[in-house]
């Protein structure tokens, strides 16, 4: 991919967490797994991340094949935009994706999936994690790109009272920012990044990277980005 191999860089950000003292108790994913369309790539992906030896959840991105990743992920020890209930948090996986199309969107049902998700549970604390970013990040190609209802999905969010997080995916930069009391964060990508604010697609030359999210019993929201060369 751009001359980089992505199987190589995401080994090296799954070799810098295993090489530090931080433990964690899930992985999120935020799609775009593979790019080739094929099985096989969601095979090796789930080669590649077993030996992390704990619950992944995944949403899908707009290159994947939602038949393909879906087989792929149903299967423990991952999941595919599932819930989960931590304690004192429910976590849910949202698909926005749209079906040959870059952008996103999260469709009525998925709205609903959400709302009776939320209302069987009485977790204190809600995290949603999904592909595409509902805000603007001040990049034109990319902001062509986001989240169509956007505004539509932050105003559900905020109608559970208990959503204090959203984490995306899609935009291969860090984003870190709020929204009417719901922590929107983005990470970027295991492979290359983006060059933020620019107005043309433009690569960035910065590492792989990945996040630490910690999650507080009070609602509180702990988190550091890891770029693997720093
Ligand atoms: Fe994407």
């Amino acid at each position: 991919m751009r001359g980089t191999i992505t199987q190589d860089s995401l080994q090296q950000v799954l070799d810098h967490y295993s090489a530090g003292d931080w433990n964690a108790e899930r992985v999120l994913i935020t799609g775009d797994l593979i790019q080739d369309d094929s099985a096989e790539a969601y095979e090796r992906f789930r080669e590649l991340l077993l030996p992390l030896n704990m619950r992944m959840h995944c949403v899908p991105g707009n290159h994947d094949v939602r038949e393909l990743m879906r087989a792929a992920c149903v299967r423990p020890p991952f999941s595919y935009c599932a819930k989960e209930e931590i304690g004192d948090w429910l976590l849910v996986g949202l698909d926005s994706c749209i079906e040959g199309e870059a952008g996103g969107e999260v469709a009525a049902e998925e709205l609903d999936r959400f709302d009776e998700i939320v209302a069987a549970s009485d977790a204190k604390h809600v995290m949603v994690c999904l592909h595409h970013p509902p805000i603007p990040l001040g990049s034109t190609w990319l902001d062509t790109v986001k989240l169509k209802n956007g505004d539509e999905l932050l105003q559900r969010l905020q109608q559970s009272g208990r959503v204090r997080l959203l984490i995306f995916g899609h935009v291969h930069q860090p984003y870190d920012g709020e929204h009417n009391g719901i922590r929107i964060i983005g990470t970027p990508s295991t492979c290359r990044q983006f060059k933020p604010g620019s107005d043309d697609f433009a690569v960035d030359e910065r590492s792989p990277a990945y996040r630490r999210i910690q999650l507080g019993a009070d609602g509180s929201i702990d988190t550091q980005l890891i770029w693997i060369d720093a």
